[in-house]
């Protein structure tokens, strides 16, 4: 346990330092809570809203420069103010770009603070596994509810895969779970299907929610010639990819957030194992140049569309879209998402899905939440919520639209739904086909392995919003 001293916090917010002593740790209290008024009546005022971090990595450490840059107006925001009590990390030793507030207990035992009952909530950024899996992070989602805390995380993986039962134990405690940053980092999506939208019934929701995949398949866009390879080194070198990309550019982080962005949608628990994913690995040059001879984009999108009949089709896959369409102006490493609902039509929440900024101000506007409800009595403030096992998820089999398929071989048959049929550069064909259902699709794909083509020879791109 380490407890620096008191200086820069109390510098930006202009107020002296109040401590506390609580279980023999000294926490500094950052809020500009105004001293009461003996004179005048009325309600007693609000002690602090406590809160704490476990993680103090690349989002925890743009979470505390937020904080310090801004604690007069947060603490406007929240009526009594707000107190940044504790930081847990891994490793005391990890060097840090930054110090944490001044007198937080810093600790790498984060039970600690879920152990500490004057704490209202927690903030979880601990990161994930290379994996792209929760890691640790359900253990500590369920110790912190359990105790009868607030839970606010940037955890897709943790939300989409175990959001279901953590929204139940939230309940039971009376507390909530908040989750604004795991899809579109700050982009108020997740606030706007709980609260703008909740008088809607939702059909579908279509997103650009993968920042690195935009990125690659924008400034392959820009330059014909660039190589998917090509890009995404040029993506790692800024910063905007990681080390290995493959949670990214095989479609799992963006399955993971269309998964919750159906849940909360669809009254259902849907999973990374309920969306078809298919990511940009085998896109080349050539989908490219296709698209810009037919005045098309192409973009990795996420769906979660409601079909007639009830039936869902969560989906990941890239596709061209007519370079009109509002998504295909989505460029670089900027998230979208397009919702669309009844009755009010289609609307669209855009900006920067990643970064510390960005990330920032959802976890933020998740405690600005939670405090404002901090009230147990006051029940759950969002209408919508990820229900445990409801599901009604059936067969996409039906679902009709055209597709675009870049064969490596010579030898296929041609099927009758082909409409177009252009000879590749190299060795192959690609096919256009007409209007056909996904299952008509997956049984000619399905032929096709039989035949001895390897996945690794089909290039898919669906045709989307035509
Ligand atoms: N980066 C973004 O733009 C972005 C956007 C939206 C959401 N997110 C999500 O935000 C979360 C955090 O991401 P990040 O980029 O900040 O990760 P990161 O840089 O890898 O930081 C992870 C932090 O967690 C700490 N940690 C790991 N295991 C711990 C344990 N057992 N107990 C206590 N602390 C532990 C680490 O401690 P040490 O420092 O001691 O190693 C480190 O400070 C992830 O879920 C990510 O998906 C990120």
């Amino acid at each position: 346990m380490h407890v620096t001293s008191a200086d820069s916090i109390t510098a930006v917010v202009g107020h002296l330092p109040k401590f506390a002593v609580t279980n023999g740790t000294v926490y500094m209290n950052i809020q500009t809570t105004p001293e009461p008024d003996s004179k005048s009546p009325g309600p007693k005022p609000r002690a602090p809203f406590r809160i704490a971090m476990i993680g103090f990595g690349n989002v925890g450490t743009g979470l505390v420069h937020h904080i310090r840059e801004h604690a007069t107006l947060l603490n406007e925001r929240i009526e009594g103010g707000m107190e940044f009590v504790g930081i847990a990390v891994r490793s005391l030793d990890t060097p840090r770009s930054v110090d944490p507030p001044s007198n937080t207990l810093l600790t790498d035992n984060w039970r600690e603070l879920v152990d500490d009952p004057s704490i209202d909530a927690i903030v979880e950024v601990v990161g994930v596994g290379s994996d792209g899996k929760p890691t640790i992070a359900f253990e500590m989602a369920r110790a912190v509810l359990t105790s009868g805390k607030h839970f606010v995380t940037a955890n897709k993986a943790l939300i989409a895969e175990h959001g279901g039962e953590l929204q139940e134990l939230a309940e039971e405690a009376g507390v909530l779970l908040l989750f604004e940053a795991s899809v579109g980092a700050g982009i108020p999506v997740i606030t706007s299907l709980q609260g703008g939208l909740a008088a809607n019934k939702v059909n579908s929701v279509h997103g650009i929610l993968n920042g690195t995949c935009n990125y690659i398949l924008t400034r392959m866009e820009e330059d014909p010639a660039l190589l998917l390879a090509d890009a995404v080194k040029e993506a790692q070198d800024l910063g905007y990819a990681e080390p290995d990309p493959r949670f990214d550019i095989e479609g799992d982080d963006a399955a993971y957030k269309i998964a919750i962005l159906g849940s909360l949608a669809f009254g259902q628990e849907l999973h990374i194992s309920d969306a078809e994913k298919e990511g940009i690995t085998r896109l080349s040059p050539a989908e490219l140049t296709y698209a810009r001879d037919n005045d098309l984009a192409l973009r990795l999108i996420a769906s979660a569309v409601c079909h007639p009949g009830d039936r869902l089709e969560v989906s990941v896959r890239p596709a061209f879209l007519p370079s009109r369409h509002v998504l295909a102006g989505v460029r670089g490493v900027n998230n979208a998402v397009l919702v669309d609902a009844e009755p009010i039509g289609e609307t669209l929440y855009y900006g920067a899905g990643a970064g510390q900024g960005s990330t920032a101000s959802g976890l933020l506007a998740d405690v600005i939440t939670a405090a404002r409800h901090w009230n147990p009595d006051a029940g759950n403030p969002h209408p919508l919520r990820i229900v445990r096992g409801r599901k009604t998820l059936v067969g996409t089999g039906a679902v009709r639209g055209r597709h675009y398929l870049r064969i490596g071989d010579d030898s296929i048959p041609e099927p009758e739904f082909a409409c177009e049929i252009i000879p590749n550069e190299d060795s192959g064909i690609t096919l256009i086909t007409e209007e056909i259902t996904l299952e008509r699709l997956h049984s000619f794909l399905g032929m096709l392995r039989q035949s001895g083509i390897p996945d690794e020879a089909i290039c898919h791109v669906s045709f989307a919003f035509e």
